[in-house]
Formats: C-alpha cells, structure tokens, sequence
C-alpha cells in the first residue's frame, strides 16, 4: 500500500491501487461519506467508508476535526464534486474531536472569531489557502534574487541603531524593570545592560544590507522587522516580514525598475503555482464583497487583478505631480479627505495614496523625489535642495507596498543631514564609514511581506496573512 498527501493521490488518480491518507475531517455526511484534508492542498479527498463493516465504535469517533488515517482502494467517484474516492477498507482515528468543544466547524465562521482561534484557523480552508500562497511568495522571492545575481544577507535582528529613526523601536534589555542601574545624572545605566548600550529590535536591516551591498555588490535581507507603532490598521503589524534589497551602483531609476520587476516576477509566480488556491480565495472574496455597497467592491476579480499587475507598467510620478493631482481632486475639494491636502510637503496618509492609485491613475503607482523632510535621514538630497531620491510603490487596496531610495553617499551632505535631525554621529561611525571608503551611488528598498500576501490573497486585513499577528494589545500564542 502507498502512502501519498492528498495533493498527489488527486494529481495522480492510481484508480485501482491500494493507498494510505492521513488527514482531518472536514465534512461527514450521511454516516457515510468524509472529505478528509491534509493540508496538501485545497481539495478534500472523499473516503467512502461502510461503517456496518467497522467496529461500532468507530462511526462515534469520526466528526470534523478529527484526525484519521484511511486506507482503502482508489476508485473513479460515482458522485458529484469529486472526480475519484477512497472506498475504505481501514479507518484508525489518530485522534477524535468533539463536536461540543471543537471550535471549527464545517459552517461559516468570521474572521474575527477564527483571530481568537488562531491555533486552529489553519484548518480552515480560507486560512490553509493564504499560509499555502504565502509560503510561495516566499519562495518566489528567494528565486526571483537567486536567479538574478543576488546574496541573501541576514542582517541582525538587535541592533542599536533606529534606521528609520521614527523611534518606534522595542527595546531589548536584560536589566531589572523594577530596579534598573542608575547613571548620576539619574538616567538609566545602559552601560550595566547585557550588550553594554541601548539596544532594540530591528525596525529594518537596510543599514546593514548597505554595508554588505558595498562588498557583495547585490544583496538582500528577509527577515521578521519589528515596529512598536501603536497603529491598529487593517495594514499595521508590530512584527512583520521585510525584504530588502540593496544594490551598489544602483540609482533611483535603477531601483524602481529592479522594485517593478520583482513584484511581476513574484506574482507571476504564484498565479502559475498556486491557481487551485488562487481560485477558491477569489470565491471567497467574490462572497464577502456581496455583503459590501456596490461601491467599495473592487473591479476586478482576485486573478484578474493579480494579472493587471504583471501585464501593466506602473506608473511613475513625481511628489510634487501628485499633490497637484491631490489637491484639485473631487474629494479634497468635497473636504471628503481625513487629511485635507492645501500645501507641498504634506506626508501623505493612506488615503491620498489609495485615490491615486484607485480612482486616478487605475494602475499601480511609483511616487517619486519626496520632500526630505518627511522621509528618512539616509535618503539622496537632490539638486533643488528639497526633495530627497525616494520612491514608495502603491498598490490599489493597500497604499504603500514598498518603500525605498538612492541612499546619500556624500559623506558631507549626509554628516550635515544626520547633525540637523540631531541623530548622535557617534551611533552610526560605521554607516559613515561606507562613505569614508570607497562611497558609490547605491539604492534599495523594503517590501512588506505581509502587504504582498494581502494583496495576492484578496485577505483584507493583514492579521490574517501571518500566522500569529502581533498588534498592540495582542501577543496571544
Ligand atoms: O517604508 P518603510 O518604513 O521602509 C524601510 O524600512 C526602509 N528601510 C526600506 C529600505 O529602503 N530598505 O517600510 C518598507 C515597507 C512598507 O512599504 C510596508 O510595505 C512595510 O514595509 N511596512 C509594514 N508592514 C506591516 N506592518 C508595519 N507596521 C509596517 N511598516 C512598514
Ligand atoms: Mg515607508
């Protein structure tokens, strides 16, 4: 007898062949027929099991959730939905599940209770769906790098440096909360802590991935990045995944290209390997939005918008292009904006991203040359002075996908820069070292990794793309 996953007795069909599955109850029907899944794939497999045959005991022990393995012959299904079944000659239960406490059961259940669930959600066929195209897009990721002449770098995880210098940094300390060392100026005494200085969880791994791309010339991180921004959004995690890239020799255009390029690739990728998947998602998508105003539903089915993203060019424009467009929009003139947009320099909020990206351009978008002071202090001044080299890629449903820019590689300009933000030059000696030695024009950028499952999944709030979501107020599991 073989043992095969689901995915493979269905790919295969061996009518006739004796086989082992293993897996869990989704449905059981008419004390006759399980569809049991093992998470292979989105497809259940039917086991036909005549339970007269069987001890008496077993057809109590079969319900949702319980974890069997069936062996039995392969045959061509006389009924609908399935086009073969397994007629059981052997049912073991590894494991039952009672109906009365087992909190999964074959009906709808919200996405919000299933939050509270979330040891179990992955049984669901939504849940087992997204973390199946999310391991994908990762892998999508790591080929799309390997294959075009990039080194994976794993940039630390604590570090003493706030590269996005927003402050919104979890620290990481070994010292007593309750009865903490003291300085004499009755500070805190950082220098008694486990690493002898303030230390914090990364908020991006992009200073230290500069440093490599000045060695290994293309690189790129993705890892877990953490943020302790009290932001309870629908696109805000406190531990998300980042990939970034960093590439030497790379200017802005260089960078929105490779940023263009990689996520056809990877969205590419997974509409090839995850259509089963892809398909049901939409489904459930095409379901949830019937309950919407006809205005909030998007336009284009789940696939369709998955293709439109690979088959188009994103546009680019300039900041300054779109506050123009912004600020003669119906909805800021209506005063229908939370953040009405009168002057240059305003930092622009979800949002505006979302009209120009949804209503305006109707495409993906590459916002370009931002005023500097709204972006990071590690960013290229241009010539006017007052714009800096960064780019951020819009996304329709989600605003800002990634983020990213020409780095400042002019010792001067950059030392003037980090004195003005009164960032302590002493913290960063190493960074400045990269432009003390042999300084070039490089570029890179972050994608939020969960962002991209949200968008290839259709799932619209992203503490259901990650496995267990951390939000303020949230660490549970
Ligand atoms: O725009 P951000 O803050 O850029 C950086 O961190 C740069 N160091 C990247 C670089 O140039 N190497 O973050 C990059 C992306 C955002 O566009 C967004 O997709 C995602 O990371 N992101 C978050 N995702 C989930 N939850 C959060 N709290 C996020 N903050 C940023
Ligand atoms: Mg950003």
């Amino acid at each position: 007898m073989s043992s095969y996953s689901i995915k493979e007795l269905l790919q295969k069909q061996p009518i006739g062949e004796n086989v082992v599955v293993n897996g869990w109850v989704k449905t059981f029907r008419s004390n006759r027929f399980i569809a049991l899944n093992d998470g292979s794939t989105i497809h259940n497999l039917q086991c036909v099991v005549d339970f007269e045959n069987f001890d008496e005991d077993l057809l109590k022990q079969v319900s949702t959730g319980a974890a069997l393995k069936v062996s039995g012959t392969l045959v061509e299904s006389q009924g609908r939905g399935q086009s073969v079944e397994i007629q059981a000659t052997d049912v073991f239960v590894h494991g039952t599940a009672d109906p009365e406490t087992y909190p999964i059961q074959p009906k709808k259940h919200s996405l919000e209770f299933l939050r509270e669930k979330a040891h179990l959600r992955v049984r669901t066929n939504t849940f087992s769906a997204v973390m199946r195209v999310r391991s994908k897009l990762a892998f999508a990721i790591h080929d799309y790098f390997q294959k075009t002449g990039f080194y994976y770098m794993h940039a630390p995880i604590i570090t003493g440096s706030d590269a996005e210098g927003a402050g919104e940094m979890f620290r990481v300390s070994t010292l007593d909360l309750k009865n903490p060392t003291m300085d004499d100026n009755g500070e805190v005494d950082y220098s008694e802590d486990f690493f002898g200085k303030e230390t914090n969880l990364t908020v991006s791994g992009q200073l230290e991935a500069e440093t490599y791309a000045m060695g290994l010339g293309k690189v790129y991180t993705f890892g877990p990045t953490f943020r302790a921004e009290n932001s309870n959004t629908s696109r805000h995690l406190a531990e998300f995944w980042m990939i970034e890239p960093e590439v030497a020799f790379y200017d802005l255009d260089a960078n929105m290209d490779l940023a263009e390029d990689f996520i056809k690739s990877i969205i590419g990728y997974v509409l090839e390997n995850c259509q089963d998947d892809l398909e049901f998602l939409e489904k459930r998508l095409l379901d949830e939005e019937k309950s919407k105003p006809q205005n909030e539903r998007s336009e284009m089915a789940l696939i369709e918008k998955l293709k439109f993203i690979v088959d188009n060019n994103f546009k680019r424009v300039t900041y300054t292009e779109a506050i123009d467009i912004l600020r003669n929009s119906k909805p800021n003139k209506k005063k229908k904006f939370q953040f009405p947009i009168d002057e240059w320099g305003a930092d622009l909020q979800s949002e505006h991203e979302r009209y120009l990206v949804e209503k305006h351009f109707k495409c993906p978008v590459i916002l370009f040359d931002y005023p500097a002071n709204i972006k990071a202090f590690y960013m290229r001044l241009n010539e006017d002075g007052k714009t800096v080299r960064a780019m951020d890629v819009l996304f329709p449903g989600i605003g800002e996908i990634v983020g990213g820019s020409q780095r400042e590689e002019r010792l001067e300009v950059l030392q003037q820069k980090i004195k003005e933000l009164d960032i302590d030059e002493k913290e960063l000696w190493w960074y400045l070292d990269l432009r003390r030695f042999g300084t070039a024009v490089h570029s890179g950028f972050g994608l939020g990794f969960e962002r991209m499952v949200q968008f290839a999944t259709g799932m619209g709030n992203i503490r259901d793309v990650i496995p267990y979501p951390r939000t303020p107020q949230n660490a549970e599991f």
